[in-house]
């Protein structure tokens, strides 16, 4: 089995804390989302909370995380053909800008209604914008459309990832773990 320079070396612990951290609660906002039920029911209360939590959580972490990415770096790439290491790093980037731009467009949908996000059990609301019908629409047709699209790119991440451990046999989901 070809072995490449720099197979052997791991992302930091706490890059792969965030990393997991984050996948956990990004599942768990998608999660809440599709069993919340009909409007008006506790249970659409209940697990629009959790999202709304979850995905505040996301953004919490996604500072740090991107901080200490660019602090520490990340370890060189495995693949040794060009257009797989171009693609991962497109979909890493990608990744990395959706932990961002996704929950502040859940965040800017309800503050452009006009309202705080209310974090349950937490005395604290977070405003970032003024009520601005005009604009809601398109921000949360884009939180909904990119919720959508990401299905599909952390689905093809996670793909990549399993292929390399089971087809390529590398140590790219090792270095993860
Ligand atoms: C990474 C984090 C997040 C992900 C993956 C995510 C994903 C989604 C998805 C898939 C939907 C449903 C779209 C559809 O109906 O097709 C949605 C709706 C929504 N999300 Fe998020 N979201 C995140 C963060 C947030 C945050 C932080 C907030 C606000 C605090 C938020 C507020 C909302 C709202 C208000 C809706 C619309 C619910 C409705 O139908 O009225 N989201 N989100
Ligand atoms: C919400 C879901 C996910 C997000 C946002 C995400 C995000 C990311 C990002 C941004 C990186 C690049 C790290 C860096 O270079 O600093 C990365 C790497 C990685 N992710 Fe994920 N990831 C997710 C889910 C998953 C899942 C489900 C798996 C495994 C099945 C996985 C396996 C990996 C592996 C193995 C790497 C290292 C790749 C390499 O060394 O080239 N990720 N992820």
């Amino acid at each position: 089995m070809a072995t490449f320079p720099a197979a052997s070396e791991r992302y930091t612990k706490p890059a792969i804390l965030f990393h997991w951290a984050i996948f956990l609660l990004v599942a768990l906002a998608y999660l809440a989302i599709e069993v919340r039920g009909p409007k008006g029911t506790d249970s659409r209360v209940f697990w629009s909370n959790v999202h709304y939590w979850a995905g505040t959580l996301v953004l919490a972490l996604a500072v740090p995380r991107l901080l200490w990415r660019l602090w520490r770096g990340a370890p060189a790439g495995i693949d040794s053909n060009r257009l797989l290491s171009f693609l991962s790093r497109v979909v890493h980037l990608a990744l990395y800008l959706f932990i961002f731009v996704q929950p502040l467009l859940g965040i800017l949908t309800i503050n452009t209604a006009g309202h705080p996000v209310r974090l349950a059990g937490l005395d604290l609301q977070l405003t970032l914008a003024g009520p601005d019908p005009a604009a809601r629409k398109f921000i949360k047709d884009t939180h909904e459309l990119f919720g959508n699209l990401f299905y599909w790119v952390i689905g093809l991440h996670a793909l990549a990832a399993i292929a390399h451990h089971v087809v390529f046999r590398d140590n790219t989901l090792r270095r993860m773990v």
